[in-house]
């Protein structure tokens, strides 16, 4: 499969890393598509932990080229930073180009995040505090500053002062902070971050294209998820950029017939971070037991994510809104001690059964879900490698999922480690 995009189908969290540092061992070159440093990958290798937040997954192996796509926003100082862990763990960085058309983040991103969540009080969404949102609103409004303009200090100094002429008295005047120093900002980033990100700037979307032209395997790699879009998700808790799959169309600069398999990459159970709508979450003590088996911390923020029952009426409308061609499954063996295990096939809203997604906000609030039960394996799935070694319960499990989705599950997850994971149905 030549180019191949892996969407997260719920609220992220899905253990996207692991799939895609699976798939990675295949591809030439892995492109991030979308996003920022709110996106956290792990990866388990051989014993040895990778803590992965703009550099693509990719980068583990020597064969991959890793691409940094248009559509992300880079806080360059977070992405050396990162840079220099995998250097020190022994990882080559030096084969990451990063484009020049992605939009930068600067402190005072950063800052406006903070404060308007702080203004939003108890409506606030629960952001990641890392400047996303208003570095994508700029980018938006025209006034955000490129990778690309790194290179051209002249021209990032007259940006910046233009931009800075109308963040420093909002911050000062509405939000009481100190403004920022155009020097001082200007100086970090041109003298600091400029000459260590130059060699890897580049014109992604001509190499990406020589790459697809030669028959090389290429992966796009989304951060957050389908529920998390900013278009599909449940807006305004959401992420400001596009996770699904056409994202990647988007944010690395193909176009969509290029793209043969989408995979989407589901938790066997569900868990969110942040605010926001989740009709099948638990605040029980299987809610508890799934943040504690599943470690449902934020990789970055540490922060206890809300977790549930896997919800098959968000995961249809993934599979219509991404094209999914098929599923990987996470996770699975987190489920190990639950007997009996529930999954959400609809919704009652206002007295009415519903399969499909509401398409009104407020109708996802009322949303009251309708469960199915099935039996529980009881049994230690972290040491199964072969489909055939499944306990009949938790095979039955993944054939429900595959009957509600539509689409087959090829690949399931059964504990963090880069070999734990089986081959369920054969990619379509
Ligand atoms: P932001 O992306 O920091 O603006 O946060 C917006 C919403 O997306 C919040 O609910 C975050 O918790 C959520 N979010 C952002 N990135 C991730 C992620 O990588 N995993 C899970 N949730 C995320």
């Amino acid at each position: 499969m030549p180019a191949t995009v892996v969407v997260g189908t719920q609220w992220g969290d899905e253990g996207k890393g692991k799939f895609t540092d699976l798939l990675a061992r295949d591809m030439d070159v892995v492109v991030r598509y979308q996003g920022g440093h709110n996106a956290g990958h792990t990866l388990v290798v051989e014993g040895q932990t990778f803590k992965l937040q703009l550099v693509p997954s990719g980068v583990l192996y020597s064969h991959v080229t890793p691409m940094i796509g248009n559509g992300v926003v880079i806080d360059p100082r977070v992405l050396i930073e990162e840079m220099d862990r995998l250097t020190e763990a022994g990882v080559d960085c030096g084969r990451l180009k990063i484009s020049g058309n992605a939009h930068l983040i600067f402190p005072y991103h950063q800052t406006l995040d903070v404060v308007a969540e702080r203004h939003l009080g108890r409506n606030k969404l629960g952001t990641t505090k890392r400047g996303i949102g208003p570095a994508y609103a700029d980018k938006a409004a025209r006034v955000g500053l490129r990778v690309q303009d790194l290179l051209d200090p002249k021209i990032f100094r007259e940006k910046l002062g233009v931009v800075l002429h109308e963040k420093n008295p909002l911050l000062a005047k509405v939000y009481n902070r100190l403004p920022f120093d155009l020097d001082t900002v200007a100086d970090e980033y041109l003298e600091e971050c400029g000459p260590r990100l130059a060699p890897h700037i580049a014109d992604t979307v001509g190499l990406l294209h020589d790459s697809l032209e030669a028959g090389q395997n290429v992966l796009f790699e989304g951060a957050q998820a389908m529920f998390l879009d900013l278009d599909h998700g449940t807006y305004p808790f959401v992420t400001s950029s596009n996770p699904v799959a056409g994202g990647a169309c988007v944010g690395a600069g193909i176009g969509p017939r290029h793209i043969d398999r989408v995979i989407g990459v589901t938790k066997a159970y569900i868990s969110r971070v942040g605010s926001g709508p989740f009709p099948s979450e638990l605040t029980d003590e299987i809610g508890d037991h799934l943040v504690d088996v599943g470690r449902e911390y934020g990789t970055n923020t540490k922060r206890r994510r809300r977790c549930g029952w896997l919800d098959t009426v968000m995961l249809r409308q993934a599979v219509r809104v991404n094209s999914l061609s098929d599923l990987a499954i996470t996770k699975l063996d987190v489920l190990d001690a639950l007997d009996p295990i529930r999954v959400c096939v609809a919704y009652e809203v206002d007295g009415e059964r519903r399969t499909s997604m509401p398409y009104h906000q407020s109708e996802i609030h009322r949303a009251v879900p309708i469960y199915e039960e099935l039996p529980g394996w009881r049994t230690d799935l972290s040491k199964v490698g072969d489909r055939s070694e499944l306990p009949q319960a938790a095979e039955d499990y993944l054939c429900f999922i595959e009957e509600q989705a539509g689409v087959p599950a090829t690949l399931v997850g059964v504990g963090p480690g880069r070999d734990q994971f089986i081959t369920f149905s054969p990619v379509p």
